[in-house]
């Protein structure tokens, strides 16, 4: 299947390589690398990404020596290059000549430089700075035969993503000045009414920054949609510059898609890139840290719109900025890689390729690692080469699922606001627990947008969709009336774009779908326990809700609310769709049971049945009708598999009872 975006162009069969940082090494080493990137199978690196300062030592001074050098020897070993844009952190010479590119905080801090991405993206300074070392690049490598991609800048938004500075007060006036056109418009909008917060004009208004209490949280909710707006435009800046002059290579930028990263609505950004790139690191606190990162890499396709996307770094083994990192256990960087390749990445790279021996990174993990060749990461990098090697042809092929997750970037703001019923609830927990329940049982799921058409799907699940226009609202609806299970919980529904509430009685926007009125809200304290009909236990959440044509499928068994519903089905439409209404946070018990409940409904099943909870079975379709069936065996035992074909990984036939060994991994070719 020919990929619908580009991909870096000259590279076969899965991309693999990362971040490559000569500058910090002399050139014997530099020689070393290309020996033994070729050992390992390495057909993509990410260069120059922190070059700027050793690109241009002086302003308007240019040392390219060493990058020709590293290009052109990269190139004759057939080693392709997603070239930065070198412009992730700007030169001391910089920042000291215009210390007002320089961020802010909301409490007025100004960001000193001597780390990295200290520049506010709505300095018009900065943005001129950029474009031209942009355009340097471009013309400079624009021909160069090593050059398969462009990589802009570096993580937009990574350690600044909300700027506060003059330059930021600025842009955000003309973006609400887009946005609404008239100062009443925007009044309005924002309820100004309320505590004497009316604006007589655009100049009056400033970002949220530090005030004496709650800031206007519709001001809150369109500075977050500005903010990542504003990073998008500096993206598109840089990117503009490269199209001009080199409009016949692809451009990309690293997402940080993951439940960590907030505030950038990627969902947004998606047509901007010519291909999806991802970064992500597991969380060490996590023991389950699989789970969080196959929702990463099913979100990266979201985002991508089901196209193949990359995965442009994660780690070997350890990272370096979390209180307590966690070296990687056997084979858990090839499971952790092979994830993310099983939900449709064609391309796996690390950060970094040599782990730096002084910096702020030098306790990372990478490719190479300090240790050098007799080490368990060396031995696993080589491995996987080999790995992705004998899995080229899967590239391309898709992966489809007939359940979606909603998620939604501006209910994420919004429903962690302040001054709210509770201020214990995390979006991006909600989304986890329902993508658990989801991954226990063993079914697949897309990650998608609120703009999305649903009526494909025989299950979908809104969790917190807290934000909702009425469109979006009417799309859930009709996938309902298409025959889908339909399931929305707690906080949803709310309010509006502006952050307005939906009068009549809560979920305003999703009452008539739903068949309930909820008429007031009864938050748990912390520790507080209710239990449901059911036996089982539902902490943070209640509330009082009437059935206006649903049914009550779970009720409460004890607290204020005794015998009322706390889930709630209505049958929607002819074709057997239901609408659901959990109005509980079950504990991961409760909710999975429900989850099967449902899922039944739907008739929706998992991948492969029958599997421990820790062994992951995806599977990528061709266009060819060819399927690959990947199974991760997370679990510390052996996991037979009934799968017949042929094993890719190790050149074997499968032929019924297939065994897929403690943490490892089999990829079969199914016939
Ligand atoms: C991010 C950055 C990299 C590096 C890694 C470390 O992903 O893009 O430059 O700092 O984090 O995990």
């Amino acid at each position: 299947m020919t990929a619908a975006r580009p991909w870096p162009l000259g590279v076969e069969g899965i991309a693999y390589g990362g971040d490559y940082n000569p500058e910090q090494w002399p050139r014997e080493v530099r020689l070393e690398d290309i020996e033994l990137m070729r050992e390992a199978g390495v057909n993509l690196l990410s260069v120059a990404i922190f070059s700027w300062a050793m690109l241009e030592p002086r302003e308007g001074e240019y040392d390219f020596a060493w990058l020709d050098e590293v290009m052109d020897n990269l190139a004759d070993a057939g080693i392709k290059v997603a070239l930065a844009t070198a412009t992730a952190s700007p030169p001391p010479w910089l920042t000291r000549r215009h210390p007002e590119i320089l961020p802010v905080t909301e409490d007025g801090t100004v960001l000193s430089q001597g780390g990295r991405q200290a520049y506010a993206v709505s300095a018009p300074l900065l943005r001129q700075y950029a474009t031209k070392m942009t355009r340097v690049m471009a013309e400079r490598y624009g021909d160069h035969p090593a050059l398969a991609l462009w990589h802009v800048d570096n993580e937009l938004g990574c350690h600044v993503p909300h700027d506060y500075s003059d330059h930021a007060a600025a842009a955000f006036r003309r973006w609400l000045e887009a946005r609404y056109e008239t100062i009443e418009a925007l009044n309005e909008a924002w309820g100004t009414a309320f505590w004497s917060q009316r604006y007589d004009s655009f100049e009056e208004i400033f970002p949220p920054r530090v005030a004496p209490t709650y800031a206007n949280p519709s001001q809150q909710l369109d500075f977050a949609r500005y903010s990542s707006d504003e990073l998008l435009t500096h993206y598109r800046a840089l990117r503009d510059v490269l199209r001009e002059v080199t409009p016949h290579i692809p451009a990309t930028t690293n997402f940080m898609l993951s439940s960590a990263t907030k505030w950038m609505d990627y969902f947004s950004w998606s047509k901007d890139v010519d291909l999806v790139a991802n970064d992500h690191y597991l969380i060490a606190a996590d023991p389950r840290g699989q789970i969080e990162l196959a929702f990463a890499a099913d979100l990266s396709r979201g985002v991508a719109g089901g196209d193949p996307w990359l995965i442009m770094e994660h780690s070997t083994s350890a990272v370096n900025w979390q209180p307590r990192n966690r070296t990687k256990g056997r084979g858990e960087m090839l499971r952790n890689s092979l994830s993310h390749v099983a939900r449709g990445a064609d391309g796996v790279m690390f950060f970094q390729w040599r782990q730096s021996k002084a910096g702020a990174e030098k306790f990372h993990s990478a490719m190479v690692p300090h240790g050098g060749r007799d080490t368990d990461v060396w031995r696993g990098t080589v491995g996987l080469g080999r790995a992705l090697e004998s899995l080229a042809e899967v590239r391309g092929s898709r992966v489809l699922n007939r359940v979606a997750l909603v998620m939604d970037y501006p209910s994420w703001w919004g429903s962690e606001l302040d001054s709210h019923p509770t201020q214990a609830l995390r979006y991006s927990e909600e989304m986890l627990r329902w993508y658990t329940a989801l991954w226990d049982l063993g079914i697949g799921v897309d990650i998608v947008s609120t703009s999305t058409d649903l009526t494909g799907y025989e299950l979908v699940i809104a969790p917190t969709l807290y934000t909702v226009s009425a469109p979006e609202a009417e799309r859930l609806a009709e996938a309902a009336r298409a025959g889908a299970q339909v399931v929305i919980t707690f906080f949803s529904g709310i309010v509006d774009e502006n952050d307005h509430i939906h009068l009549g009685g809560y979920p305003g926007a999703f009452r008539d779908l739903l068949g309930v009125r909820t008429e007031e809200f009864y938050a748990l304290q912390e520790h507080e326990i209710l239990h449901l009909d059911d036996g089982t236990a539902a902490d943070m959440w209640s509330e009082k809700t009437h059935l206006e044509g649903a049914e009550a499928v779970r009720t409460w068994a004890d607290g204020p609310l005794h015998g009322w519903p706390a889930v709630t089905r209505h049958v929607v439409g002819e074709e057997g769709g239901a609408a659901w209404y959990v109005a509980a946070r079950p504990a991961a018990d409760g909710l999975e049971t429900l989850v099967e409940e449902i899922a039944s409904a739907a008739g929706v099943e998992p991948a492969v049945p029958g599997l421990h909870r820790d062994v992951e079975a995806v599977r990528r379709f061709a266009e060819d009708g060819t399927t690959y069936l990947f199974v991760l065996n997370h679990s510390d035992r052996d996991q037979v598999v009934q799968v017949s074909g042929q094993e890719l990984l190790r050149g074997t036939e499968a032929d019924g009872a297939h065994t897929v060994p403690a943490g490892a991994v089999a990829v079969i070719r199914e016939s």
